[in-house]
């Protein structure tokens, strides 16, 4: 197989451990979400070396909203100050940026920060960065399924005519290939509701790195490992091997 096709397309990544990085170091949690910024552009940085053409990062999950106060409040500052701070950087490195998940939970310095981010990157191709941010896989389906029922109930869909292709366009990131490799850092083997729908073939590596200690030593373990694995999508290893050869599967 070509060396190329074993780079990810699209790489998902868990960016989890911040609170207990802190908490080693006897500082409050929110140090540790500081310093996890470092590692988000680090993991950019990573991507747009290594010809990544997508990258979607869990920033901050539905179910993170019942966190203490304090710690959202900090979290929604320093989601602002990140706004405020790496766009133009990120439009100039031709990153188009996104974002998936419940935006009306967002107060509208945020709002508006996120409709400007993505007005002023859209044209650019390089690398499309999505951020998922109060976003949780079941509610991105319950969504999908409900905007099919609407068309359904005013007449413009037949039930029948639902199948993936349509029911995926109607998920989140539904214009971009489903994220070829997850990563997630911290050590836990879950998934939090992520992408729940977009993850079924998704090849999944898991680190104890925490967060904020990320390396592009530790990103490139992760790929390599990647690069070794069979993908079988259902198939036997047999006609896996035999669709590379260029046969027909037997
Ligand atoms: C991930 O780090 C960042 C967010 C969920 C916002 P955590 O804050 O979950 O860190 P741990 O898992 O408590 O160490
Ligand atoms: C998942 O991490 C969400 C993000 C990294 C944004 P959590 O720390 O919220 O996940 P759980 O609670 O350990 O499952
Ligand atoms: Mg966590």
């Amino acid at each position: 197989m070509p060396a190329a096709s074993r780079i990810p397309r699209h790489l998902a990544v868990i960016m989890d451990g911040n609170g207990r990085w802190a908490q080693q170091r006897h500082r409050p949690r929110i140090i540790g979400h500081r310093a996890g910024a470092r590692a988000v552009n680090l993991c950019i940085d990573f991507c747009l070396d290594a010809g990544i053409g997508a990258l979607t990062l869990f920033a901050f999950s539905s179910e993170n909203w019942g966190r203490p106060e304090d710690e959202v409040g900090a979290l929604m500052k320093l989601f602002i100050n990140a706004l405020d701070r790496e766009v133009d950087e990120l439009h100039r490195r031709g990153v188009r940026i996104g974002f998936i998940g419940d935006r009306s939970r967002f107060s509208e310095a945020i709002a508006t920060r996120m409709a400007h981010a993505e007005a002023v990157t859209a044209g650019n191709d390089r690398l499309a960065l999505n951020i998922a941010a109060s976003y949780g896989g079941r509610q991105d389906i319950t969504a999908a399924a409900r905007s099919l029922a609407a068309d359904v109930a005013a007449g413009r869909l037949r039930p029948e005519d639902i199948d993936e292709a349509l029911f995926d366009s109607r998920t989140a990131l539904g214009d971009l290939p489903p994220p070829d490799l997850f990563i997630r850092t911290g050590g836990d083997h879950r998934i939090s509701n992520f992408l729940l729908w977009q993850l079924a073939y998704t090849e999944l590596w898991f680190t104890e790195t925490l967060w904020p200690e990320l390396d592009a030593a530790t990103l490139q373990r992760a790929l390599d490992d990647y690069a070794s694995r069979e993908r079988r999508f259902g198939l036997t290893g047999a006609q896996v091997a035999g669709a590379q050869n260029g046969m027909s599967p037997a």
